[in-house]
């Protein structure tokens, strides 16, 4: 195979600096699980097929598409109908597991105020028993991002502890039906990521915002946010302890969350307020999500800060909220800088937001962070994979951790040929690079089990619509064939222990 563009110059400086070495299936344990991830509204359509109701996603992409560059997952891949062509898709990728999510409004359309829909759960369990057939270990998360719209409208979802509620009822549905053959469930993904975007950026449904963000500011404090990660936490930890109880002693599976983790460094290195302000990000970001689950407290770090708007724990809640997790799920992209702003001034006119009162930015001087950009401002750092899990290993004692999401996006224009998504050397490269360091990780001593790519398929991105793609697989938006790129060549042949050009 030829390379037509040219080998970005990150691809140069990850080599010196890992000293030219390259990266194959034999540096990652024998049992190591290899995937690729989905989540069920960016992919399936399909959106009022076999009695599956509104989501709270159907809504927002139908009255707000303005926000989703006009797009919206009515039809999405169509995976609803394909999904058998799909998982032969994956045989044929070499895969040997793959994550994916169940839509809420498709198996329980009134949430726990009507009935399980019988052909909901038909789907899945089609789907389960085909990747099983084929030796596809299934990686399930219970909610990722989307749930009956009716749950909104009754209670406010997320903001009321009635969602808990709805929550354990799904889960316990999910453990039922599908339990005997899922060994690996997540319960909520990025639950930080969502918060954030949902109660304080005004981004994601229900478009509220705690800071004045833009046009929107339904509220002045991080109330809602943090009340939000008190009922998802509450609400994991809950379903957890019912897994535990009934349904771990016989089905014998594992049971965690995905944060999602974007690691940050210091804007100035040899400034002591800026490590702070980098350690404090970690802080207010992640361990928001894992400190509560392992140890059943918020992190010391929120508590200095937030004296009394920090939700607490009961006695009797901490108790089984803490160690509520097998496992570690992370997904992780990029990684940012972050400079103080409590000692001293911060200038937003760059850009650049706020986390844990620490300022985040893809910029130094003017110089960005990684060479290559990939989706808004995400840019392309290798070294972030071995410094986040690491970061993990120290502050959770080396609980077993998946990265459960790892990819790279490229914009996708209406003047783009196919063969441009096609070529991704880009794409490959990042892998390659993100994949050395995670290597690395685990060579000194962290227990990291798997590695999923985001995303099979170009899909549905929430913000972008379909004008970015992350996936191994190019889907064309008119027929929904999907027509593999180098990158899903390049992990076929990374999986089988052979070179490209074999
Ligand atoms: C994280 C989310 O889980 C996923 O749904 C999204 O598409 C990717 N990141 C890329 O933004």
């Amino acid at each position: 195979l030829i390379f037509c563009s040219s080998v970005p110059s990150f691809v140069e400086s990850f080599n010196e600096e890992l000293l030219g070495e390259d990266i194959d299936r034999s540096k990652f344990p024998d049992n190591f699980f290899f995937g690729a991830a989905t989540s069920s509204y960016q992919i399936e359509g399909a959106y009022l097929q076999d009695g599956k109701s509104i989501s709270n996603w159907d809504v927002f992409t139908h009255t707000q598409a303005i926000k989703t560059n006009g797009a919206n997952g009515d039809v999405a891949n169509n995976y609803y109908n394909y999904y058998l062509e799909d998982i032969e898709t994956m045989n044929s990728l070499g895969v040997n597991a793959y994550r994916f999510s169940i839509s809420w409004a498709r198996v329980l359309p009134k949430g726990r105020f009507g009935e399980v829909n019988p052909r909901g759960v038909i789907f899945y369990n089609k789907i389960l028993d085909n990747l099983l057939l084929k030796g596809i270990e299934p990686f399930v998360t219970i909610n990722h991002f989307e749930f009956p719209q009716e749950l909104e409208e009754r209670y406010g979802s997320w903001l009321s502890p009635l969602m808990q509620e709805d929550f354990i009822h799904f889960a316990e549905t999910c453990f039922e039906n599908f339990g005997d053959r899922v060994k690996y469930w997540i319960t909520i993904n990025e639950p930080n990521l969502y918060i954030a975007s949902a109660y304080k950026e005004g981004m994601f449904p229900p478009s509220r915002c705690s800071e004045p963000y833009g046009n929107c500011s339904t509220g002045d404090s991080n109330k809602e946010p943090l009340l939000s990660m008190h009922n998802m936490l509450l609400a994991h930890a809950k379903a957890a302890k019912l897994y535990r109880e009934h349904f771990q002693p016989k089905q014998g599976g594992y049971i965690g969350i995905v944060g999602s983790a974007f690691m940050y460094e210091p804007l100035t290195d040899n400034d002591d307020l800026d490590r702070e302000a980098a350690s404090r990000a970690l802080a207010f970001d992640l361990a928001w999500v894992f400190d509560p689950l392992v140890f059943g407290e918020y992190p010391p770090e929120m508590r200095h800060y937030y004296e009394n708007e920090l939700p607490r724990f009961s006695a009797e809640e901490s108790n089984y909220v803490k160690g509520s997790i097998d496992f570690i799920g992370i997904n992780h992209y990029t990684t940012y800088y972050a400079k103080d702003c409590i000692h001293s001034g911060c200038n937003f006119q760059g850009g650049g937001h706020m986390v844990g009162f620490s300022y985040i930015t893809g910029e130094r001087n003017g110089v960005p962070i990684g060479d290559l950009e990939g989706m808004e401002g995400m840019y392309v750092v290798p070294r972030g994979m071995e410094k986040i899990i690491d970061y993990l290993k120290k502050r959770y004692h080396n609980k077993p951790m998946f990265v459960l999401e790892n990819g790279y996006a490229h914009q996708i224009t209406q003047d783009m040929q196919v063969q441009d998504s096609l070529v991704d050397v880009e794409r490959v490269e990042y892998h390659k690079a993100y994949l050395a360091f995670l290597a690395r990780a685990i060579r000194n001593g962290a227990d990291v089990r798997g590695y999923f790519i985001w995303t099979l398929m170009d899909n549905f991105e929430w913000l972008q619509g379909y004008n970015v793609g992350f996936g191994l697989y190019y889907v064309d938006r008119k027929t929904l064939k999907r027509i593999p790129k180098l990158s899903a060549k390049w992990y076929t042949n990374f999986l089988t222990n052979s070179s490209l050009d074999d």
